[in-house]
């Protein structure tokens, strides 16, 4: 078998915390900027895309950080942690193509040590939809954030609005905790039909996948209900639900149309309101959400 060399994954790999803190000390003092993407890996469009915002909004001077962790406190006791898709060799690739300076990949070991007790827990933002329907989710995700954090030291951090509320939870959790890191949220990327990319696509047949367009018809739905005047939320949401389940294999978990700022429950619908929505297609949980 040739070998192609331009193909062979070159980027700089760090598997340990106390390696990254010691780069990332060296920077501080160095005054390189460092511009961070946290990800669970599998790496797909969307994410690439958050790699060429931290790179534009870092310059050529600065390092990007990425880090591979499929974080297991943040996945609930039925969820897919153990099927959670890992491809390590091919991110490798992708980050070294997408000129990362640094992919960092920790071990479970290291991140939650034996009988690991301290969390960080947001009590407003985090109550409704994710965190309604996935009760320790983001006490895992603000936990794990504020780890990596305080191991790769970034200037900034780039998170997608794919995952709405969860940049909302980290930019509030930035300011108060005070870190002092500029958290930058960069749009969805969307497969041409209109489905956001995400690691958990690959789960779906090939049936299940025409389907979950669903999301992507629901919000144009949604938007195309909208007339001059604000509507009552719970007549969108029966609307919409009735769109979603009229489609085999596919229930609805929760629609939610809120204000994008304070992520409160809108009751009336109008441009600006923004909505969320989450579906089980067989046993595969999408989510997706959108300004109206
Ligand atoms: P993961 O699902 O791998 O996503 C990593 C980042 O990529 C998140 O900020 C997410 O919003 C963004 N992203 C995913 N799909 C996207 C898309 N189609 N368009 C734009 N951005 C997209 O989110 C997590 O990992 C974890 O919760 C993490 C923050 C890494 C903590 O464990």
């Amino acid at each position: 078998m040739r070998l192609i060399l331009h193909d062979l994954p070159t980027v700089r790999t760090v598997e340990t915390i106390s390696a990254m803190q010691r780069l990332a000390r060296q920077w501080q003092m160095q005054r390189v900027p460092v511009s961070f993407v946290p990800t669970m890996g599998c790496l797909h469009s969307g994410h690439l895309s958050l790699i060429q915002c931290a790179r534009r909004i870092i310059g050529p001077r600065g390092k990007v950080v990425v880090s591979v962790y499929v974080n297991p406190t943040q996945f609930g006791p039925a969820e897919d942690y153990a099927n959670y898709p890992h491809n390590l060799f091919q991110d490798r690739k992708l980050c070294s193509r997408a000129g990362v300076d640094v992919l960092f990949v920790p071990s479970d070991a290291e991140m939650y040590p034996a009988a690991f007790s301290t969390w960080v827990v947001e009590e407003s933002l985090t109550r409704g939809m994710e965190g309604a329907s996935r009760p320790t989710h983001f006490r895992g995700v603000a936990t794990v954030v504020a780890k990596l954090f305080n191991i790769v030291l970034p200037t900034a951090a780039v998170f997608g609005a794919k995952d709405f509320q969860q940049a909302a939870l980290i930019q509030k959790m930035t300011r108060e905790l005070n870190f002092p890191i500029k958290i930058v949220v960069s749009p969805i990327v969307r497969e041409r039909d209109g489905l956001a990319f995400s690691s958990r696509n690959r789960y779906l047949t090939k049936a299940q996948r025409s389907r979950a367009t669903v999301l992507w018809r629901a919000i144009q739905q949604a938007r195309a209900s909208l007339g001059a005047r604000p509507i009552p939320a719970a007549r969108l949401k029966e609307e919409l639900r009735a769109l979603v389940e009229a489609e085999s294999g596919v229930r609805l978990d929760y629609i939610e149309f809120f204000d994008p700022q304070t992520l409160a429950p809108a009751a009336r619908v109008s441009r600006g309101t923004h909505i969320a929505l989450a579906v089980f297609i067989g046993r595969t949980r999408l989510i997706d959400n959108a300004a109206l």
